[in-house]
């Protein structure tokens, strides 16, 4: 692969990674978790640039139609937002600034050029009363600033024809922090049990399954609401254990409490009961990701090797 740097006056530090002819795709978030798996996935076939918010703010109109016009892209990849659910609660016109205004700038520049635009949310729309998984034809609710702001987003995406909308949840991989990494660590580093809560359940997702999973739906032509994430889904206490089971460590050490009894009680309100169903996905004739079971063994056996850093 080759990678070559656009140097202009307002992008120094931005480049195409790829070979000249190929589609162009500009992925924005692309220092995130999903961001830079996306690069990676992408990088195969299409000259691929990242941006994270430091080459772009997506809250700034001009500064997202200067990097669009000035790289010229086929396709617009958004997986930037303010992601730390707390802090949103504390920050309510950032969160929608970045969650709700970013995506209505990036849908602005890709019709200005008439390109299309991948667009991820989350599962934290719904509100988690639901008995079972939510599909794309459930009516989303929020309990959070941070949902609020991403469904403002999805709202402002869904208007343009030629957009995907993709839901996940529960993201983990090998870059950035999450919550797999943050048991993992502990599992590791100390001998002792810890806490986690029983009563979150929703559909884990391996980065990279996701990551190729977008690329195929950018491609495809069918543009619209998607749910993507792991198929199947448990609560997080089971989804520590599994990630500690598949560790060679020993998932007893798992403690499950409900939230009520943490003793420091997050900021925000989490759906209770999240998990996703990708009907749409599989009526439009692909296949579902693999089962989140999975994910965690292929996440245990790429990070193994690394343990001493994750
Ligand atoms: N994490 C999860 O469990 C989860 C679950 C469901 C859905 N999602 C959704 O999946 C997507 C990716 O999440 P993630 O976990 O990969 O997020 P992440 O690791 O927190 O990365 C967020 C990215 O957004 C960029 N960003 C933040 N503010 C920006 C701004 N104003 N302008 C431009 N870029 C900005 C960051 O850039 P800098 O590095 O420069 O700050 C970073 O690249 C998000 O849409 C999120 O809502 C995540």
């Amino acid at each position: 692969m080759c990678a070559f740097l656009v140097c202009n006056e307002f992008f120094p530090r931005i480049f195409f990674a790829g070979e000249g002819s190929r589609v162009k795709v500009m992925v924005f978030g692309g220092t995130g978790q999903l961001g830079q798996s996306l690069v990676s996935v992408f990088s195969d076939d299409h000259e691929t640039c990242a941006l994270g918010s430091t080459e772009c703010d997506i809250t700034d109109y001009e500064a997202v139609m200067s990097a669009v016009y000035a790289l010229g892209p086929d396709l617009l990849v958004n997986a930037a937002a303010m992601t730390d659910v707390d802090a949103c609660e504390d920050a309510v016109e950032r969160a929608f600034a970045v969650n709700a205004i970013g995506p209505r700038n990036l849908v602005l520049a890709a019709r200005r050029l008439g390109i299309d635009l991948v667009h991820v949310s989350t599962d934290y729309v719904f509100d988690g009363e639901s008995a079972g998984p939510y599909d794309e034809w459930d009516a989303p609710r929020p309990l959070s600033v941070y949902g609020r702001s991403k469904l403002g987003g999805e709202q402002e995406v869904l208007r343009y024809e030629r957009a995907y909308l993709v839901r996940t949840a529960v993201l983990y991989g090998t870059c950035g922090d999450n919550f797999a990494r943050t048991v993992l660590r502990r599992a590791v580093a100390t001998e002792e049990n810890f806490q986690v809560v029983e009563d979150q359940v929703g559909s884990p997702t391996f980065v990279p399954h996701l990551a190729f999973a977008l690329r195929q739906l950018s491609v495809s032509g069918k543009y619209g609401l998607y749910h993507l994430a792991g198929t199947g889904s448990c609560s997080r206490a089971d989804f520590a254990r599994a990630v500690i089971a598949a560790s060679g460590h020993d998932p007893a050490r798992v403690m499950a409490v409900t939230t009520n009894q943490l003793s420091l009680q997050p900021r925000a309100l989490r759906p209770k009961q999240a998990a996703l169903t990708c009907r749409a996905w599989r009526l439009a004739g692909f296949s579902p990701l693999p089962p989140w079971q999975q994910g965690v063994q292929e996440f245990v056996d790429e990070v193994s090797p690394l343990l001493s850093r994750v």
